[in-house]
């Protein structure tokens, strides 16, 4: 997992080479975690983007419930996206997003032809905080097998475009932009996923927060994972964790069963989740 911390300096020149990629591109392909769609977007990235055409990816579906992914790509439908669910990790309908792109950019395409190009190149670059997949769905759109290094904000290097598609392709690193910090739950959630780092949050307070959304929201996962009880799940949240604590063996030791329960939920024990919904505000949510 990355370990980048964002100060105002790393922020400053993250946005620098990110524009500067832009101006090179068509298409930006807007990468996102699908369980935290909101929130793993960087706050700045329509006024860095400006007008160029867009398409939401919705990566790590195959963690998130599906039901609220499909909502999701709705409502970015809805706000004039293009938007695709995606599992990188397994190529999951990767496939579809040259296809996609053909469509989005159907009128470039045509102005170009018209002025005698054969074959309209599309160029796309994938754009995103950090952990949210953007390597992986680069690597496997490009059919690109190596690890890539130099994959940190302030590490220039020669770009190289590399072929998606026989008309789409794309800059051989990803941009890469802070996450948001504007509220607690998005903190909550970004850490929850592993979006930003573990050495910056405490474990006992993110997995109280992870156990209190499961309980109103996924009762049921939690009840498999940990043999629970309808009654158990009545108790206060703070009262289950110390339960939990106890009965999985770890004493007094509540920030080792956080740490449990939030690794259990990355690694999908839990079952898929999705921790924010279409048009709900923190206030909602706090
Ligand atoms: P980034 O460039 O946006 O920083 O993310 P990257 O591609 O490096 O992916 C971050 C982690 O997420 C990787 O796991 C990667 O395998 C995983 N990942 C990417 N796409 C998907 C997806 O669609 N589904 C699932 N389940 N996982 C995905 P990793 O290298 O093992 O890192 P970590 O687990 O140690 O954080």
């Amino acid at each position: 997992m990355t370990t980048i911390q964002w100060f105002p300096g790393h922020m400053a020149k993250a946005r620098k080479q990110v524009q500067e990629k832009i101006k090179q591109v068509d298409l930006i392909l807007e990468v996102v975690d699908a369980r935290t769609p909101e929130s793993s977007r960087n706050p700045m990235l329509d006024e860095i983007i400006g007008e160029k055409p867009r398409m939401m990816i919705l990566n790590k579906q195959d963690l998130a419930d599906p039901a609220l992914t499909r909502e999701w790509v709705q409502y970015y439908q809805d706000q004039g996206f293009a938007a695709i669910a995606t599992d990188a990790q397994h190529a999951k309908r990767l496939q579809q997003i040259p296809q996609l792109a053909t469509k989005l950019m159907a009128e470039k395409i045509a102005r170009k032809k018209a002025r005698g190009i054969r074959n309209p190149m599309i160029k796309a670059m994938c754009i995103g905080i950090p952990n949210v997949g953007k390597s992986t769905v680069l690597n496997r759109l490009v059919h690109r097998n190596i690890a890539v290094t130099g994959n940190k904000p302030g590490v220039t290097k020669n770009q190289q475009w590399l072929k998606a598609s026989d008309n789409f392709q794309l800059l051989d690193t990803p941009g890469i932009l802070w996450p948001k910090f504007a509220s607690q739950t998005i903190g909550m959630r970004l850490a929850f996923t592993g979006a930003i780092a573990d050495a910056v949050f405490q474990e006992d307070v993110v997995g109280l927060y992870g156990l209190t959304y499961f309980m109103a929201h996924y009762p049921d996962a939690l009840k498999k994972a940990y043999h629970l009880t309808d009654a158990d799940l009545q108790a206060a949240p703070h009262d289950l964790l110390v339960k939990l604590t106890r009965t999985q063996g770890f004493g007094e030791e509540f920030n080792r069963m956080a740490e449990r329960l939030i690794f259990d939920a990355r690694q999908g024990k839990l079952g898929r989740f999705t921790l924010e919904k279409p048009g709900e505000t923190d206030a909602e949510t706090e």
